[in-house]
């Protein structure tokens, strides 16, 4: 039911004055999982922690190549994106302290391997166009060293119930900072919402923050109607949002006999919740999004001037899941992160 949980509330919400946001929404696929972060530790093999990356397979360590010339497939929907998108990774820590890496599984009304479903949403408001990001953009939320409740909520988790949760979207409650404390049927749900303001000049900053910044006075981020655009940051971007699903609730059938994650019997003594980023953080609160724009020519551009919603989009090119399958590259760094110590792989992420 998560599809309907994300666009029914935004219908309820904005119908009556603008018509609805315009949602691009679809599939990445994953392209790897590995220890590289180009953005915010270019050239560092390995990078801190894990991540899980998707989209354009010339994603490497240093990202400062032309994406769309370098890529020769992408593991999106769309195969003009060769944009990468990356996430932190969770883990199960088991009693007798080993890791075990959770898979994901793809959204609800979508085909493809893991990954991440990914946004791009225009304004309801159809006056106002929004600009699409320039070569070489770039933009990072969230905070992988946050060790406490961020002041914006951009980047929260739904404990998702069996039969889907239709409320409230952009990480309104029930979402929470903190991973769930309890057993999530329906898995754990990430949000990751990414701003709509840009300065029109720097393509990046040192914090990978500043360039951007959250429109005001808008719970939806739709700039339009109820949203203002600073005047430091006044050109609208489209509002690029993540959406992943960790599986922990069929891990079980997975694994044959192991019943690890949904195994009260293997959850912590102290009744706190056994799942952990791959920054180390048990808490929840360092989970966070890397963006880097890789759409050929403007091809982004005529989608977001056309309006396009969903995953079908006539003024793009597309390609089927098993296409978008098929666009993998192997890790740079060789390790084991399926199931690993402390010691070898989250001791050097908890530096
Ligand atoms: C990343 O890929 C680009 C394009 O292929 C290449 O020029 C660059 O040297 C690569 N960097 C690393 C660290 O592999
Ligand atoms: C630790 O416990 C998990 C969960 O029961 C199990 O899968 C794993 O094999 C155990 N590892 C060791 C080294 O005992
Ligand atoms: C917005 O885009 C549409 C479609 O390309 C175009 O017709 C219209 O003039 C644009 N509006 C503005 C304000 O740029």
């Amino acid at each position: 039911m998560l599809w309907k949980s994300l666009i029914l509330p935004l219908l309820v919400e904005l119908c009556s004055a603008q018509g609805r946001m315009p949602m691009m929404r679809f599939e990445c696929s994953q392209l790897v999982v590995d220890r590289l972060d180009p953005l915010v530790n270019p050239g560092s093999v390995p990078s801190p922690h894990l991540h899980q990356i998707v989209g354009g397979n010339s994603f490497n360590a240093t990202l400062s190549h032309d994406l769309p010339s370098q890529s020769t497939c992408t593991s999106c929907t769309f195969s003009e994106d060769f944009s990468n998108y990356w996430t932190a990774v969770l883990y199960f820590r088991a009693r007798n302290g080993t890791f075990r890496r959770v898979p994901q599984f793809v959204s609800e009304g979508l085909r493809g391997d893991g990954g991440i479903t990914v946004y791009y949403i225009a304004q309801s408001n159809k006056a106002l166009n929004v600009t699409a990001f320039k070569p070489g953009f770039r933009m990072l939320v969230g905070d992988a060293a946050a060790s406490s409740r961020m002041a914006d909520r951009k980047v929260c988790h739904r404990c998702m119930p069996k039969t889907g949760d239709a409320s409230n979207i952009n990480c309104g409650s029930p979402d929470t900072q903190e991973l769930p404390k309890g057993f999530c049927e329906g898995g754990i749900r990430t949000i990751i919402t990414f701003p709509t303001c840009w300065d029109g000049k720097n393509l990046d900053s040192p914090d990978h923050k500043s360039h951007v910044t959250y429109a005001t006075g808008s719970k939806a981020n739709d700039v339009g109607p109820t949203g203002t655009c600073p005047a430091s940051h006044p050109v609208i971007i489209p509002q690029v949002m993540y959406e992943v699903m960790w599986d922990v609730s069929v891990l079980f059938l997975l694994s044959g006999t192991t019943r690890i994650f949904n195994d009260k019997n293997l959850w912590p003594t102290d009744g706190s919740q056994p799942f952990v980023w791959s920054t180390g953080d048990q808490h929840g609160y360092s989970q966070h999004g890397d963006y880097v724009f890789g759409w050929k020519d403007d091809s982004l551009q005529r989608a977001m001037n056309a309006r396009c919603d969903n995953d079908a989009c006539k003024e793009l090119k597309s390609q089927t899941p098993e296409e978008a399958m098929k666009c993998t590259i192997p890790p740079v760094v060789k390790e084991p992160i399926d199931q690993c110590k402390l010691s070898s792989l989250l001791h050097p992420l908890i530096m």
